[in-house]
């Protein structure tokens, strides 16, 4: 198999089914089917109706999210993108507002920002392929409101360095953890030390609803105003008092969805436990060489541990390394195997880089509250590009048995050994 998703995603190794080569996608079976067909059976999709037998299954799982990640609060939304807008837009970020995002993140994350009515600045990631802490704080302007650290891949951004220069600056933090539910850093989930943490339960993510997102909070305001943003009618469904009156839109989800992220949330734990297990396996059994790199983790207790990722010395090297791995039938992806723009990749970003400044209405580029001026180029973040084009990234399943993790290290340094 071809590899289809450039560095998000190896080919699964020969062993794994595919597809879906997902973790929560991957696990689904007769309880997601069960929960699924009572909603159906019931006929009350709508969250605010409930369950005839009591509390709705929307509401449900934004508890028990919130009660598993140590938060006060939880929203569901209809995507990870709907998350990130709703916690902007109630953090009060709006036009004239520039917020940091990294340059290698889905073009979610920038087009969020621009949905929101504000500029994003694109920061490099450094060689742990988050958000760089030093080029962060360079990034920053007298118009700098938020920043957006992106747990790429499932590994935690530096947290420590991102928030300590974000209160330096009153910045205001929204976590993107869409590709790391469930993961943390020095013990503490992701998601959970900004102001906002937003996650997506999109498909490819570590649990699945199929589409769907949910943003979690401690501060009460956000959260009454992010719920006000997610249902532009929900303060005539939901009597919470404090609830501003303000336009929303509809991100909201249905029993169908809620019904779906109930079960798959109670296998997260069980899915990083495998997956954490497998990654450890694969990369003990790795044996180190000279030029082979591992991407650095901040934490590598708290990784997701949806992939396995490292460096090699040239752009060449990395090519022939991945068409060799694929050969000896290890899933590998790289940046140079897809032939089309990868959407992680802020160069491919024409959505942001080319957006239509000079005639789209209500553009944040040209919003007289925007004093700022930012410049874009493809070429603008060389040391993103340059730990991206020297990457090689391998799925880690949870479904991978001890022969599987075992057969992707002896590919791994087979391939080394002939090409290091
Ligand atoms: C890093 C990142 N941010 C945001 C999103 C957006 O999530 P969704 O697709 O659920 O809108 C994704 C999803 O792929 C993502 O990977």
């Amino acid at each position: 198999m071809t590899d289809k998703l450039a560095i998000e995603g190896g080919a699964p190794a020969k062993t794994t089914p595919e597809p879906p080569m997902f973790p929560g996608a991957m696990e689904i079976s007769e309880e997601e089917k069960r929960a699924v067909c009572e909603v159906l059976e019931e006929k009350v999709l709508f969250r605010y109706h409930g369950r005839p037998s009591g509390k709705g299954r929307v509401e449900e799982f934004e508890e028990r999210l919130a009660e598993h990640l140590g938060v006060e609060h939880a929203l569901a939304v209809n995507s990870g993108t709907s998350a990130l807008i709703a916690a902007l837009v109630a953090a009060g970020i709006g036009p004239g507002d520039e917020v940091i995002v990294p340059a290698y993140t889905f073009v979610a994350t920038p087009a969020a920002v621009i949905a929101a009515k504000a500029i994003p600045v694109i920061a490099e990631v450094d060689d742990s392929l988050t958000l760089d802490p030093d080029d962060f704080e360079h990034k920053i302007t007298e118009h700098t409101r938020a920043v957006i650290p992106v747990h790429m891949r499932g590994a935690p951004s530096d947290m420590r360095r991102i928030m300590e220069i974000a209160r330096r600056y009153g910045l205001k933090v929204i976590e993107d953890s869409a590709q790391a539910v469930g993961a943390s850093y020095k013990g503490k989930r992701l998601g959970t030390f900004g102001d906002a943490g937003c996650f997506s339960l999109q498909m490819s993510k570590v649990i699945t609803s199929g589409e769907g997102g949910a943003m979690i909070t401690n501060d009460t305001d956000l959260y009454r105003k992010a719920r006000m943003y997610h249902d532009a009618a929900v303060r005539f469904w939901d009597q919470d008092s404090g609830m501003p009156a303000f336009p929303g839109v509809n991100f909201r989800v249905s029993e169908v969805t809620g019904a779906l992220a109930l079960v798959q949330l109670a296998r997260l734990e069980s899915l990083l436990a495998r997956m954490r297990a497998n990654k450890a396996r694969i990369k003990s059994r790795i044996e180190p060489r000279e030029g082979l790199q591992f991407r650095r983790i901040h934490d590598p207790e708290g990784d997701a541990a949806v992939c396995i990722v490292f460096y090699l010395p040239d752009i060449e090297t990395t090519k022939r390394f991945g068409e060799a791995l694929r050969a000896e039938g290890v899933g590998a992806g790289t940046i140079h195997n897809q032939g089309i723009p990868d959407r992680h990749i802020y160069n491919a970003w024409a959505e942001v880089l080319e957006y239509p400044r000079d005639v789209q209405k209500g553009c944040p580029f040209t919003c007289p509250m925007y004093k700022g001026k930012v410049n874009y180029s493809k070429d603008m973040c060389p040391q993103t590009l340059d730990y991206l084009s020297r990457t090689i990234h391998i799925n880690v399943s949870p479904l991978l048995t001890n022969d599987d993790c075992d057969a992707i290290a002896s590919g791994v340094n087979k391939v080394s050994a002939e090409l290091l």
